[in-house]
C-alpha cells in the first residue's frame, strides 16, 4: 500500500522532513507559506491556516491521508493532533495535553520536578509581575527570566548574560506575561538531543549545537537559531561519550514519565562542570537541528512513523557517521528589524542542493518576478562530511546561492569555534 502522509507546516525543518519522506509516499503539505523546496517534492500544498484544526482535518480527508506529522509547536498547541486522531487519522505528534512539556514550561519544569527527573534546575512560577521582582532582589545568584508561553525562542532572558537583574525587571514590568518562570542560571555549552518516541520506545539521535543568538562571536539577541552542527559521532568534541549517555537517560526518564507521549521530544541541555542540565523540552524536531539529523539518518524515516501507527516499537536507528553544519541565511535585520520584501537570488526550480551542500528552504515569498525575503529566516544550506570542518567548507561554497541581501553567521562549524567551545568546557571542568 502506498502511504499517503500529510505534511504540516512549511519552514526550513518541514523541507528537511519532506526530503526524508518523499521517496517513499504520496506526499502532501498543509502550510500557511508555500515553500519552494517542498513544492519540488509534495504532490500539491494547500495553503491554510495550521492551527485551525476543521481546516487540516478537512484536507487530510480529501487527500486520504494515511498519516500525519506536524513539525512546527503552534499547531500541537492548538490540537491538531486531537482533531486529526478524533478524525481517524494517525498523527505523529503530541496531543494538546502532551504538547504542554513544550507549551507552558511552569508545567515543563513542575513536571521534571514532580517525577524526579534529574538535571532540573531551581526555579520558581509567577502569575504576579511584582512578586517575580522580589525574587530577582532576593535570590543569591543569576537567574533565567522566561515566559511561560511560546514565544519562538525568542522570550528568555538570562540575567549575568543578556541584562543586569534591574534591566530584568523592567523588562518583566515592561512585558504582558500572564505568568514566568524563574530559573537558576546554568553555565556550560548547550547542545541539543532529540528523540522518536512511540508506543512506549525511545530512539534518540546524535547531539548538536544550535546557535541562537543572531551574530557572529554569540552576540545579538536570540533568534529561532542562526545554524547548527552534528559530528561523525553521536556525541560532539566538547563533550564525552557518558555526557551524552546522561543527556539520553533524562530523555528516557521523561519518556517514561509522559506515559502514552508520542512524536518527537526535543531535549535542551546545559552541558555544566557537573554533567548536563536541562535547559527546555520541545514536542517537535528542532529548526534548524532538524535539517542536520535528517540528511544523515539511513533509517527510512516513513518507517519510523509507520512502526509508530502500528503500535510496534520503533526501530533502532541507522545514522551515517558524518559530520554536518548548517547554516542559515536571513534577511539583512533580522530579527529585530528584518528587511522583507528583499529579493534574493535563487532559482526555486533548482532547489534541494548547491554543490556538495543541500539546500532547505525557509520563509521565503515566491513572487511571479522572483524569490523575496519575508520577516524570518530563509534558507539554509548544509554541509555533511567525515569532519565539522569539512562539513562547514562545503556548506560555505553553497552560500553563494544565497545572494546578496542575507545575512549568513559564518563563524558556525568553523574549527575556531569549536575550539573555543573545547576549552570553554575544560576550563569549566577544571575551575
Ligand atoms: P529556551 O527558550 O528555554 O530554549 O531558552 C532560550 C535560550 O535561553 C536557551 O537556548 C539558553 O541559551 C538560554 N537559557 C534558557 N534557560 C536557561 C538557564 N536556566 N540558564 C542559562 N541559560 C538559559
Ligand atoms: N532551534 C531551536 C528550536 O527549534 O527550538
Amino acid at each position: 500500500m502506498t502511504e499517503i502522509a500529510l505534511l504540516i507546516g512549511g519552514g526550513g525543518r518541514e523541507h528537511a522532513i519532506a526530503r526524508a519522506l518523499a521517496d517513499d509516499c504520496e506526499l502532501y503539505n498543509c502550510a500557511g507559506n508555500r515553500n519552494p523546496g517542498i513544492a519540488a517534492l509534495a504532490e500539491e500544498i494547500e495553503l491554510l491556516d495550521t492551527t485551525n484544526p476543521q481546516a487540516v482535518t478537512a484536507y487530510a480527508r480529501e487527500i486520504d491521508a494515511t498519516l500525519a506529522v506536524i513539525g512546527p509547536e503552534a499547531p500541537l498547541e492548538a490540537g491538531i493532533v486531537d482533531a486529526l486522531e478524533d478524525a481517524g487519522i494517525y498523527a505523529f505528534g503530541p496531543r494538546e495535553e502532551q504538547a504542554r512539556i513544550e507549551t507552558d514550561k511552569a508545567y515543563q519544569r513542575r513536571f521534571l520536578c514532580e517525577h524526579g527527573i534529574p538535571g532540573n534546575p531551581d526555579f520558581e512560577t509567577f502569575d504576579d509581575t511584582e512578586h517575580a521582582c522580589a525574587y530577582i532582589d532576593d535570590y543569591d545568584g543569576d537567574l533565567a527570566v522566561k515566559p511561560a508561553g511560546l514565544t519562538g525562542g525568542k522570550g528568555v532572558r538570562v540575567i549575568g548574560d543578556q541584562l543586569s537583574a534591574e534591566e530584568a525587571k523592567e523588562h518583566l514590568r515592561d512585558s504582558d506575561y500572564d505568568r514566568v518562570v524563574l530559573e537558576e542560571r546554568l553555565l556550560g555549552e548547550e547542545f541539543t538531543v532529540q528523540a522518536f518516541v512511540a508506543n512506549g520506545t525511545c530512539a534518540t539521535t546524535p547531539a548538536i549545537q544550535d546557535h541562537k543568538r543572531a551574530y557572529e562571536g554569540d552576540e545579538g539577541p536570540n533568534t529561532g537559531g542562526m545554524g547548527s552542527y552534528s559530528d561523525a559521532s553521536p556525541w560532539l568534541p566538547f563533550m564525552t561519550e557518558t555526557d551524552y549517555n546522561q543527556a539520553v537517560s533524562i530523555i528516557e526518564a521523561t519518556v517514561d514519565s509522559l506515559e502514552g507521549y508520542k512524536g518527537v521530544l526535543y531535549g535542551q541541555f546545559m552541558l555544566t562542570a557537573e554533567g548536563p542540565e536541562v535547559v527546555e523540552f520541545n514536542a517537535r524536531f528542532g529548526d534548524p537541528e532538524a535539517m542536520t539529523t535528517l540528511p544523515v539518518l539511513d533509517t527510512d524515516l516513513l518507517d519510523v512513523l509507520v512502526a509508530a501507527r502500528e503500535g510496534d516499537s520503533l526501530p533502532e536507528l541507522d545514522f551515517a557517521d558524518r559530520a554536518t553544519v548548517c547554516k542559515y541565511a536571513v534577511p539583512e535585520g533580522y530579527p529585530e528589524n528584518p528587511a522583507a520584501g528583499t529579493e534574493i537570488g535563487i532559482d526555486p526550480q533548482s532547489a534541494d542542493s548547491a554543490g556538495d551542500a543541500l539546500v532547505f528552504y525557509a520563509s521565503v515569498d515566491e513572487r511571479d518576478d522572483g524569490i523575496y525575503t519575508t520577516t524570518s529566516r530563509a534558507l539554509a544550506v548544509v554541509g555533511a562530511a567525515d569532519s565539522i570542518a569539512d562539513a562547514e567548507e562545503i556548506a560555505e561554497e553553497a552560500l553563494s546561492v544565497a545572494g546578496d541581501g542575507l545575512r549568513v553567521r559564518h563563524d558556525i562549524g568553523k574549527p575556531d569555534l569549536v575550539q573555543a567551545r573545547i576549552d570553554h568546557m575544560t576550563e569549566l571542568r577544571d575551575g
